[in-house]
């Protein structure tokens, strides 16, 4: 359908796991895949530490690097928080902000989440912002007024030139972890509504070319029905990003 505007992205967020020393093995496994690179657009989203070492060992590589988080802040007393600008100097390309994990742990609101994406666009870094409801949500069938909401609050102030910038990630958060992918017939669901709101924020154009991924349990099997939904983009990997399944899911969005 769309799709002929915009790349696949397939995003991998490795959570708190691993250490710098495996990551030159994983990334010369996965980059081995040669082909894997052509048509799609993929990262692995790392814990801080583990960036110069994914930067070093993706060097030359199709692979790009993302981060987990970044502070709202350009720099000061902030003990312990990481600003867009050190993410740049390290050259990280992406950026996870607004996971439902994050909201959860560390109270992050839409306002915050707003504040992270304008430092990420301020620094040249793409911001993968989440977005998702609770199961509790969708039983009540609140569903798609709970993630307009964090889409509106998340983009408030956003110009149209800087939202082409920004990716999408709709990750359900009873999908996370769980093994409980929602249905293809789900994601897309939300996933074409989150295009709509977008339409309704910035036009139909604009709204056509921004990447809207899922996540959630997403994994080799299950990809290629999730990415063939006119409205999915991509996807937000967790846990099977970090196994060599990682490399058939980019795979399943070469297809
Ligand atoms: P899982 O793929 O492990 O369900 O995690 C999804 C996720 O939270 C990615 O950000």
């Amino acid at each position: 359908m769309d799709k002929k505007y915009r790349n696949a992205l397939i995003a991998g967020n490795w959570k708190m796991n691993k250490l710098a020393s495996e990551v030159p093995d994983f990334v010369e496994e996965l980059a081995s895949v040669a082909d894997l690179g052509k048509g799609v657009d993929s990262a692995l989203c790392v814990p801080f530490p583990l960036i110069p070492a994914m930067k070093e060992a993706t060097d030359g590589t199709w692979i790009k690097v993302g981060a987990q988080d970044v502070s709202s802040h350009d720099k000061g007393a902030y003990t312990g928080e990481v600003s867009a600008a050190m993410l740049a100097d390290l050259g990280v390309d992406y950026c996870i902000i607004g996971h439902s994990e994050r909201r959860a742990y560390h109270a992050e609101s839409d306002q915050l989440v707003n504040e992270k994406l304008k430092a990420l666009l301020g620094a040249g870094i793409t911001p993968i912002m989440c977005c998702g409801e609770s199961l509790e949500q969708r039983d009540a069938g609140v569903t798609l007024t709970f993630v307009e909401s964090q889409i509106k609050g998340g983009l408030a102030g956003v110009s149209p030139e800087e939202m082409k910038k920004v990716v999408i990630a709709y990750e359900p958060i009873w999908a996370i972890g769980t093994g409980r992918t929602a249905t293809a017939e789900q994601a897309q669901e939300v996933c074409g509504y989150i295009r709509k709101v977008l339409a309704g924020l910035y036009g139909e154009e604009l709204a056509k070319g921004v990447q809207i991924l899922y996540g959630g349990s997403m994994n080799g099997k299950n990809a290629a029905e999730l990415l063939a939904q006119p409205d999915i983009d991509g996807g937000l990997i967790g846990g099977a990003s970090l196994k060599m399944e990682f490399a058939d899911i980019i795979g399943a969005a070469n297809e």
